[in-house]
This record gives structure tokens, C-alpha cells and sequence, in this order.
């Protein structure tokens, strides 16, 4: 069963005061949708007063980033042992930190392997770049970066994938409706031939790259778009809880 999700990537935006700001401004009406999972993921250092403030809410929390040790001299990093107890969700391999922060594949599979095994929940980004997508390599890139020996154990613990083609990401410059659903579409073909159909069917794949609330409804009018990871207009409460609405006003469980 595929419950549909939004999740607000906040990036490295907000204050503490301007998160709690932002929450108080979008919970009550974030909070009268149920068939949508709603997920926020505000920085690190405002995740213990968010989770205060979301006491008694249905809304879901989410961490940015991980590392992939369980404690010891790493300055500087956060533990899946410390995120465990505040939130339920953790985004792993964003293009920002493979890109900017040299994580490989395999730091991002370390990264997953640790969250699992503390019972965080990854929403793992692969997408490929502007000359990737360019050169037709749009297919051979997503299956590199879906590769690893451990890969089945993912999908079996309620990993969630995120496509977002970089050349999207914050440009403004969505994918349409038809290749999210296209490239999706391949991303769930490839886990059925790995990994069996059954898996396939259950694991959810959000698209992300310039999702605003102009143009949720064609992603997710489509049959293998199961939601949204939204940067930028996460940040506007108007925007994301109209994200939302139209999401559950669209899709039911799959
Ligand atoms: P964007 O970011 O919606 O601002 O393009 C999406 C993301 O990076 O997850």
C-alpha cells in the first residue's frame, strides 16, 4: 500500500524562531489532511523545538542529513543514535551533498545502512545531471546510483525513493508530469527485476525538482508519482499546504 507524501526539504533556511514561526503558521491546516503523509524537515538544530511544538500533531519530522557512524570523535556530525528519538524520517544523498559535500555512493549507502538500522526511515535522492539527461544516460546513471549489495534490505524497510533530476532542482525549471512518470516508472521496473514485484509495487517514489503549487497536480496526476519532496515552496506555508491539498484531493492510497 502506498500512502501518498509530501516532505518539505527546508534546506538550510530558518532560524529556530523563524522554524517555529513557520510551523505554528502551517499546522493546523497541515494537520486536517490525513490521507497524505506530511513530512517537514527543518535543520538539525531545530528539530528538538519543532518536535515540542508538534506534540499531539499528526505532522511527521524529518532530519536533512545524517552521518553514518553511532558516535566518537567526529566533530561536528549528528548521529542516527541522536536523530532516532526525534524523528521518524531522515533525507540521504541529496544532490546538494553529493555535490557540494563529495558524498559518493558509497558514503550515501553507509549513510541508509545506519539510519536503518536504527529505524529511521531514508528518503534516498538519486537523479541525474543536465549533460547525463542530455547524452540519453538518464537510465544508466539512476541504476548506478540504485546499485548496492544491499539494496534489497532497503526496500524492505520502508525506504522511500526521491527522483529529482538536478537540472530541477531549485532552477525553477520542473520535469513534466510525463518524465517524472516515465523515469519513475523505469526506477520501480528496475527494483521488480532486482528485487521482485511485489517490493516494487510497495515502495514509495516522490518526484522533486521545482515542485510548487502550480504544478503538483500534473506530478501527481500520474500513476507512478507517489508525492512530492519540495525545497523552496516548502518554505511558504500558503504553498505547502496547498501542495498537500491538491495531493489528497487527487490521490488515494495506491
Ligand atoms: P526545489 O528543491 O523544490 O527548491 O527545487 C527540491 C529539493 O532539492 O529537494
Amino acid at each position: 500500500m502506498r500512502v501518498p507524501m509530501i516532505a518539505g526539504n527546508w534546506k538550510m533556511n530558518t532560524t529556530v524562531s523563524e522554524a517555529i514561526e513557520l510551523v505554528n503558521e502551517m499546522r493546523q491546516g497541515l494537520d486536517e489532511i490525513d490521507n497524505v503523509d506530511r513530512v517537514i524537515c527543518p535543520p538539525f538544530i531545530s528539530l528538538a523545538p519543532v518536535k515540542e511544538l508538534l506534540r499531539g500533531s499528526s505532522i511527521k519530522l524529518g532530519a536533512q542529513n545524517i552521518y553514518f557512524e553511532e558516535k566518537g570523535a567526529y566533530t561536528g556530525e549528528i548521529s542516527p543514535l541522536m536523530l532516532a528519538d526525534l524523528c521518524e524520517f531522515v533525507i540521504i544523498g541529496h544532490s546538494e551533498r553529493r555535490q557540494y559535500f563529495n558524498e559518493t555512493g558509497e558514503i550515501v549507502d553507509k549513510k541508509v545502512k545506519a539510519a536503518l538500522k536504527v529505524g529511521l526511515k531514508p528518503i534516498l535522492c538519486i537523479g541525474e545531471r543536465l549533460e547525463e539527461n542530455e547524452a540519453g544516460r538518464t537510465e544508466e546513471v539512476l541504476t548506478e546510483q540504485l546499485s548496492s549489495s544491499s539494496a534489497r534490505i532497503y526496500y524492505f524497510s520502508g525506504l522511500i525513493l526521491a527522483y529529482e533530476p538536478i537540472w530541477a532542482i531549485g532552477t525553477g525549471k520542473a520535469a513534466t508530469g510525463k518524465q517524472a512518470n516515465e523515469t519513475i516508472g523505469f526506477i520501480r521496473q528496475h527494483i521488480s527485476k532486482q528485487y521482485g514485484k511485489g517490493i516494487a509495487q510497495d515502495v514509495r517514489i516522490l518526484y522533486g525538482g521545482s515542485v510548487t503549487a502550480e504544478n503538483i497536480a500534473e506530478f501527481i496526476n500520474q500513476p507512478e508519482v507517489d508525492g512530492a519532496l519540495v525545497g523552496g515552496a516548502s518554505l511558504k506555508a500558503a504553498q505547502f499546504l496547498s501542495i498537500v491539498k491538491q495531493t489528497s484531493g487527487i490521490r488515494q492510497v495506491r
